[in-house]
Parts: C-alpha cells; structure tokens; sequence
C-alpha cells in the first residue's frame, strides 16, 4: 500500500537541496543588511479580515486562493497568502515607527495560495521580502527596487528583466478606471466571464487577461491618466535607477496582482520561467494600506520573492552551491563492547569542531565503511579491542586509503591533520 502523500502543491525540501535553501536565505539577509533593513517575522495566519482588506477582495489571491478556516475558538483566521499585511500590522502595532522613520525590515516564510499547481507555482510556497514603512520618498522606491536587483545579481542569476511602472495616486487611478471601463464596455459581450465581473469590481485587473490580449494591446495606458505630481515623483525613480545603472523597461500594462499598490511598482521577470509564472519576485509602493487596516495612515514600499522560482533561475547558470557531505568523520566500534567508547571519542571530535556521525550499527566493518563513504565521511575512526585496551583510536582516510593509530589525547588534532591533508588524485 503506497504511503500517504504529501497536499498537492506543496514539496519537501531535502537534505541534498538544503545548502542551496539556506544559501539563498543568507545572502538575502546579507543584501537586505547591507542596506540596513533588520529581521522581522510575524505568523504563518492572521485574522481573515486583516487579509481580507489588505489583498483586497476582487483580487483572485482573496476572491479564490486563500486558505481560511474558523479556528476552534470560531475565529475567522487565513494562512498568509503574502507577508506585507502581517508586516505592516507588526510594525505599526509595535509603534516601530514612532522611534525611527522609515522602519526597515526584511523577512523570509511560507505563504499559501490555493492556485492551480505547476512549475513554478505553488500553494504553498516561500518568499522573502522588504518592506520600508513610514515614509514617502521616490528615493525609498529606487532603493527597494536596487535592493532586489542586488539581491538576484549576488545569486548569479541572469536573464533578468525589470519592469516598471507608476500607478498614480488614488485620482490618478479614478480617472485610469473610468477610461478603462468607458473602453470595454462596448465589448463587454465579448469578454470572458472572469473579465466582465472585473469590469464592475476591479477594472485593473483586465489588463492581465492573457484571453482577450487583443483587447488589451490597445487599452488606454495608466501613464496618460497621470497627473503632474505622480509624473514628477515616477520620473525621480526613473532618474535614481539609472543613476545606480540598473537597467529597466517602463512597462505601463504592468498590473500586480494585488490591491494596495499606488504609484511605483514593479516585477523581475526571468526568461526561463515562461507565461503567468515569469515573476522571480514584484512588489511596489502602498501608502494607503495602513489606513484601510485601521491604522493611521503610513506610507510603505516593498518587495518579495519567491524562493522556489530563484532556486529554478539560479539552477540555470547561477551560483548555487553543490550538496554537501552530512559529515566529515564517522566514529565506530569494532564489537559491541567498544560502543560506548566510540560514542566517547565522537564528542571529542564534536567538541573539536569536526562533524561526526556516530555508527551504532552492529555491521561488519565493511560495511561501516561503505556506510561511512555514502555519508560523505573522509575520516573513520575506529576503536576495537586493541585500541580501548591501549587507550588509542584508529584513524583510517578513506579518500587516501591509509590508516594509523593515535592516542586518545592527541585524536583530535590526528583527525584535523587527515581531514586537511590533500586527496590522492585517481590512478
Ligand atoms: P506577489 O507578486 O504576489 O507579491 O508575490 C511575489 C512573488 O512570490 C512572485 O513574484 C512569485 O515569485 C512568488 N509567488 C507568488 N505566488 C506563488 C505561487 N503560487 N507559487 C510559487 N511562487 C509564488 C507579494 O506577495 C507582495 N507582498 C510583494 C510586496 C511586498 N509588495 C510590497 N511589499
């Protein structure tokens, strides 16, 4: 009978893809520190409605991809479908702002969206992100998109495209709605059923239809229903991003996929990740966020990642470091009666800082020694009845194929000479 089997849409990480997991992870906190930004990490659920609001409903992350549920105390909770809300909730919460503007943080975790699975997309998936909270300047805009940029050249990951675009303000996009809708709405009979609900509820949202793309290619643009201060502050984020000689595309038919965006907002798009599953990573500014969470208004701007995607992109030519070996020694015994002599001489070389497995198998030698050579192991060390009687361990190079007996108080310091000691090269 198979075994059971793992939610559809999700994946396990294994041992082997570990290194190039935390690797990633470091060099995002590495990046996002170098630019100051701190750790913050909030939970995996928040209260459906902080979801609700902040993603917006008529977006299909809220209309159709969340996970709620009541909880066993009747609350309406959702598993996080994005980290900005949770973020923002943490900081203003924490009164953060009130100390240091703006609070810069970055963060790493799972998210949960119910969509339908496929490489490169997920229900559950991780993301990592920044978010600069508490004031409105189009410097922070061009710092945040730099950041991300950074953060995927350091990966070595290339065949990267950043789109750009600039949303305008909430008058901006009132007029951007009305001449959107005063567009389709001769066609509403054409369109697919998905896009004449948006038409009434989120009219934005059409110029992601890849169905009636005909009808998109000659939509009104955004830019044309900018008014002068939007125009001014998208032009300071043009000018600082090539200024930091970051390379871009103003893209006006770039909508995100969430509600809270105003003015600046953006996507890296990678080659090789192909049609809706294209975006290594996106986010914008969204100063009007804050207050539709009941907070007093804030302004913000950030950016998230997803983390399966960059391995994907980084797998392709990036830098990604190879699987590593559990251990560099094995300790074991020779009979059963040596066993807790074995377990003594692995915390020696634990304490000495050298990785060591501890084989509690009752096998034979050889294959202890094979067992050792799968993990990885350059070192055995061996104890037998010889050896506890004279208070020594065998110390045996599996790579070199020699072996020599050393005291116990010198054991450490034998192992560290073996595990430094050039390998043969093969015959
Ligand atoms: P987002 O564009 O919804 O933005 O997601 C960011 C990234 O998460 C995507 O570009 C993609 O790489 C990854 N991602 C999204 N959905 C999936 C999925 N189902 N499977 C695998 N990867 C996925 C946000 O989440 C915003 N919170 C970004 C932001 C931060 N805006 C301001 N601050």
């Amino acid at each position: 009978m198979p075994g059971i089997a793992a939610p559809r849409g999700t994946h396990d990480l294994l041992p082997d893809a570990a290194p190039a997991w935390l690797w990633l992870h470091d060099v995002h906190a590495r990046v996002a520190g170098a630019f100051g930004y701190q750790l913050i990490d909030t939970p995996i659920f928040e209260h459906a409605e902080l979801i609700e609001r902040g993603v917006g409903t008529g977006t299909d992350v809220v209309d159709k991809e969340t996970y709620t549920f009541k909880d066993r105390g009747d609350r309406l909770v959702t598993l996080r479908p994005e980290g900005t809300a949770g973020v923002l909730r943490a900081v203003l919460t924490a009164n953060l702002v009130q100390e240091v503007r703006p609070v810069r943080v970055h963060y790493a975790g799972p998210m949960f969206r119910y969509d339908r699975p496929q490489r490169g997309r997920q229900r559950q998936f991780a993301q990592v992100g920044v978010e600069c909270i508490g004031e409105a300047s189009a410097h922070l805009d061009a710092e945040v998109i730099e950041m991300g940029w950074r953060f995927i050249e350091e990966l070595g990951v290339t065949g990267v495209s950043l789109q750009v675009n600039s949303l305008g303000d909430g008058d901006d996009r009132r007029r951007y709605r009305e001449a959107l809708i005063a567009y389709y709405e001769p066609h509403a009979g054409r369109l697919c059923d998905d896009c004449r609900t948006r038409l009434r509820t989120n009219p934005l949202r059409l110029l992601d239809c890849k169905r009636d793309a005909d009808l998109v290619a000659d939509a009104p643009r955004m830019t044309d229903s900018l008014g002068p201060a939007s125009r001014a502050w998208f032009q300071q984020v043009v000018d600082d991003l090539g200024a930091a000689g970051i390379p871009f595309t103003h893209n006006p038919r770039l909508v995100r996929g969430l509600d809270y965006y105003m003015h600046t907002s953006f996507e890296y798009w990678h080659e090789s990740l192909k049609g809706a599953q294209n975006a290594l990573g996106g986010g914008g500014r969204y100063d009007g966020l804050a207050e539709v969470l009941g907070f007093p208004a804030t302004p913000g701007i950030g950016y998230a990642m997803g983390v399966e995607r960059l391995l994907l992109a980084a797998g392709d030519g990036g830098r990604v470091p190879p699987p590593q070996p559990a251990c560099d020694a094995v300790a074991a015994s020779l009979e059963p009666e040596q066993a807790q002599a074995a377990a003594g001489v692995a915390r020696t070389l634990r304490n000495a800082g050298v990785r060591t497995v501890l084989d509690v198998s009752d096998r034979k030698l050889d294959r202890k020694l094979r067992n050792a050579d799968r993990l990885g192991a350059r070192v055995v060390v061996l104890i037998g009845p010889e050896e506890q009687a004279e208070g020594s361990a065998t110390v045996r190079d599996l790579r070199n194929r020699q072996q020599h007996r050393a005291p116990l108080q010198r054991l450490a310091a034998a192992v560290a000479e073996t595990l430094a000691s050039p390998e043969a090269t093969p015959a």
